[in-house]
């Protein structure tokens, strides 16, 4: 458990509220998150940094919304001077209601759409990162269309081995991502005879959920001797966008928390003697822990070797596990003291084996009908939902100290329904 989450009179709260009273009131499942907690992992970065570069080097935050995009989060972060790193015209247009200004806006992502880049150009956003000589022509073409000129940054692929799961990470010479340092100072040079595109540097990001600083180390080596390179050439970047990546602890018993002041060390010594803007892009690290999906035990059930939890919360709404084989911590949310301890394979309604939330899983005795809380779910959560087996989409709920608000309605089956057209000629 974190600060975000307590045992206040023998039930489960998120701050100051207990989530047994948001069940009965806006039902089950639903994900809560605390603000507190994220303003809390926001002001540790912040101070991480503080403490280590001098105030007029601070880096410009932008929060990968792709971890968690609801509006309201976002305007958590906005509130706080935190920008937005997006990857889709969507997220472009969550950003903006929600208040961040577009020079704080990075759009990132090996696909962009011409209609994603005509926002872009719209809007006039701090940088588009651009991750392929293509791209980079598309984009040159639209600017130039449009008459207006955009800011670009190169995604350097420095193929390094972040140590995390394979279907998050980035920076591998053979991911998709990004381009090796010699495409870059390529384009870079191309860019910056272009009359509508305005280099204004380097970007990164080379995995997720890291845990160890070596990678980050290397990565920033080889983007620091790419800056450089540019540098000689009369290219100075003006800015170096280190990208997300940092680690929240899924499992207190086996995980440390990132070292925060060590990477903000590795970004002293290795990014700022360049003497550019630093650009970060974390998301996990601001939401992870802020973070609960809270689901109610439909039935246990008893199979020939072992007992199924059975949740109303599936794979649909929390995919982690199903698609990482990720561990998510699975709490009661009544304390009871004295229950015996059980082991479980915790699932899911969803018509497939691997809507599985945890497999062997020992915690305290449950009951049908007694909700459960899977903890750690404020990222890469409510995001990767999805309608499947047509299981509406989950509520989202806020919470800041005492007061709660439904931040996005539950879905129903209607609305899904709804959106189905039979053609004519079936009639
Ligand atoms: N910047 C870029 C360009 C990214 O692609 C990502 C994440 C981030 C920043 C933020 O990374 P973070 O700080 O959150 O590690 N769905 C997966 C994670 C996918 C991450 C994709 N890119 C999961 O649930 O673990």
């Amino acid at each position: 458990m974190n600060n975000a989450f307590s045992m206040q009179d023998g039930t489960l709260c998120a701050d100051g509220v207990k989530l047994e009273e948001l069940a009965a009131r806006h039902g089950t499942p639903f994900y809560v998150y605390s603000a507190p907690a994220m303003r809390g992992r926001a002001d540790a970065l912040r101070q991480a940094f503080a403490a280590t570069l001098p105030p007029e080097r601070q880096p410009l935050v932008t929060f990968a919304c792709k971890a968690n995009s609801n509006v309201a989060v976002l305007r958590l972060f906005a509130g706080m001077g935190i920008g937005a790193d997006i990857v889709s015209g969507g997220e472009m247009a969550r950003a903006l209601k929600a208040g961040v200004p577009p020079s704080r806006i990075v759009f990132s992502g090996v696909g962009k759409t011409d209609a994603e880049m005509d926002d872009a150009l719209r809007h006039g956003i701090l940088q588009v990162n651009i991750e392929s000589e293509p791209e980079m022509e598309r984009l040159a073409a639209r600017a130039a269309a449009a008459q207006v000129p955009v800011g670009v940054a190169f995604r350097l692929n420095p193929d390094v081995e972040a140590g995390t799961h394979a279907k998050i990470t980035t920076g591998k010479g053979e991911n998709k991502f990004g381009m090796p340092a010699a495409t870059v100072a390529r384009l870079y040079r191309r860019a910056a005879a272009d009359p509508w595109l305005r280099p204004r540097g380097i970007s990164m990001h080379i995995g997720s959920q890291l845990t160890a600083l070596e990678p980050f180390r290397l990565a920033f080596e080889k983007m620091a001797a790419l800056a450089r390179t540019l540098e000689a050439e009369g290219l100075a970047p003006e800015s170096l966008d280190i990208g997300g990546g940092l680690g929240v602890v899924y499992r207190a018993d086996t995980q440390a928390p990132p070292d925060l002041h060590g990477y903000a060390a590795l970004v002293r010594d290795i990014i700022a003697p360049l003497g550019t803007q630093i650009i970060l892009e974390p998301g996990r690290f601001l939401v992870a822990e802020a973070g609960a999906l809270v689901a109610r035990t439909l039935f246990v059930k008893k199979g020939e070797d072992r007992e199924y939890l059975i949740l109303d919360a599936g794979m649909n709404d929390l995919m982690r596990p199903a698609l990482y084989d990720a561990w998510h911590t699975i709490l009661p949310v009544r304390d009871e003291a004295g229950r015996p301890r059980r082991i479980y394979d915790i699932v899911g309604p969803v018509c497939e084996t691997g809507d599985t939330f945890a497999k062997d899983r020992e915690m305290p005795e449950m009951r049908d009908g007694e909700l459960a809380a899977v903890m750690t779910a404020g990222a890469y959560g409510f995001v990767m939902a999805s309608p499947y087996n047509t299981r509406p989409l989950p509520a989202e709920i806020m919470v800041d100290g005492t007061r709660s608000a439904v931040i996005r309605a539950r879905e129903t089956a209607e609305e899904i329904i709804g959106r189905d057209i039979v053609p004519g000629w079936m009639e």
